[in-house]
């Protein structure tokens, strides 16, 4: 196998922790560079298992500093770029859009430019893989309609128009000057390593602490779930063999309505407590709905499958309670983000570097 020099920004985050995971085991001859500015969704105990290979390292820094970006590609001869790094959360979105603007805009376009510099028109072998989101496409309906890789991009909070955004500049950059590459645009991923201000990790937290569950709305907005492993899996393969100006959907076919959900995981909990049936049932708390909710997401992936030959590993009913005995197990991890003590303790690891 041919050595790879491959950039991965937003490596200490939830996916990308797991993509940094699979690719520096799965591939010893290649050098994973994980670029992260440990925002207060980055936190390099999400890999602890693999930050000492002699294939992996590690840089601090920010992507919307194009000089720092420039320097990372000469230092590290990146020939690949698997971008995850953005800020993702849509509550914090409503409330902050300029952030998101900056980080996911702006910041996907200083990558870009310094591929377009660093890479001089020397293509070969290269590849700028983006990782998108579901939600630029806006919100379906209830009448089993799933989105393409052609629906018309129909963007409604700040997080999905600052996403759209950046997949516009992304082809652009293809189509202007020829910069290989690709687009993938997923659903809700869910597993071990989320930041508990999403759905599931939050829920399960509260329900083991016995706090409310906010449920926005009536519960009834659906989205289509998809174990994270299984989404590293597919950015591995599509990494590899997919084709250069392509877009991908990537997603579970595995919809669920908010509220049933909650149901599931709250049994799940309750099972692995020991608590008898239905013992956190009380704790669901209808509140407030989001701004501009969107109704329903949904993927359909049948062109990775029938192309690349991807297809989800895991039924839900497994990942799911993988997943809640694993919040359940590493209670530390939780506390550590919820006490805010690892923020301090990595600001204080930097502060002198
Ligand atoms: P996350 O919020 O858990 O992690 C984001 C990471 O990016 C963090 O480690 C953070 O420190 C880093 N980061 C943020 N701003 C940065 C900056 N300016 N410079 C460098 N690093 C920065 O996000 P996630 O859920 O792992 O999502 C990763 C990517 O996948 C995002 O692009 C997101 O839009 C996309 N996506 C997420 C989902 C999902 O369900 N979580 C679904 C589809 C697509
Ligand atoms: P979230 O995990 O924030 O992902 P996204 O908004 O990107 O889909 O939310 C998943 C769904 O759960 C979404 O419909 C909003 C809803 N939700 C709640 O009802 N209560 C909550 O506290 C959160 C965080 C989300």
């Amino acid at each position: 196998m041919a050595k790879r020099n491959i950039l991965i920004t937003g490596g200490a985050g939830f996916i990308g922790s797991h993509v940094v995971r699979l690719m520096v085991n799965k591939y010893p001859d290649y050098r994973i560079v994980n670029l992260d500015k440990l925002t207060y969704a980055g936190n390099l105990a999400n890999l602890v298992d693999i930050e000492d290979k002699p294939n992996y390292v590690f840089e601090k820094a920010d992507i919307c500093d194009y000089e720092k970006m420039c320097e990372l590609f000469d230092k590290h001869e990146i020939d690949g770029v698997i971008h995850l790094a953005a800020e993702s959360h849509v509550d914090r979105s409503i409330k902050d859009p300029f952030t998101f603007a900056r980080t996911n805009v702006m910041g996907t376009l200083s990558l870009l430019q310094a591929a377009k510099v660093k890479w001089e028109g020397n293509y070969y072998d290269k590849l700028f893989y983006h990782i998108s989101t579901d939600e630029v496409y806006g919100a379906l309906q209830f009448d089993g309609t799933l989105f393409t890789e052609t629906t018309k991009y129909d963007p409604h909070s700040p997080y999905s128009a600052s996403k759209a955004s950046s997949d516009h500049f992304v082809r652009a950059f293809h189509d202007t000057y020829g910069i290989p590459t690709i687009v993938t645009n997923c659903s809700n991923n869910y597993g071990p390593y989320q930041f508990p201000e999403k759905l599931i990790p939050l829920f399960i937290n509260n329900i083991r602490h016995r706090r409310p569950l906010p449920v926005y709305g009536k519960g009834e907005n659906v989205r289509d779930w998809l174990y994270v492993v299984d989404h590293a899996h597919a950015i591995d393969l599509i990494f590899h063999k997919g084709k250069i100006a392509e877009t991908y959907n990537i997603g579970g076919f595995n919809e669920w309505k908010n509220i049933d959900l909650i149901k599931v995981l709250i049994k799940t909990v309750d099972k692995l407590l020991g608590n008898p049936e239905g013992a956190s049932l009380d704790l669901i708390t209808y509140v407030t709905d989001r701004a501009g909710h969107d109704l329903r997401y949904a993927i359909d992936s049948r062109k990775l499958k029938n192309e690349l030959g991807w297809e989800p590993s895991l039924q839900f009913e497994e990942g799911i309670e993988f997943t809640v005995k694993w919040y359940l197990e590493n209670q530390a991890w939780m506390d550590n983000i919820t006490s805010g003590e690892y923020e301090k303790y990595y600001e204080s690891m930097y502060k002198n570097r």
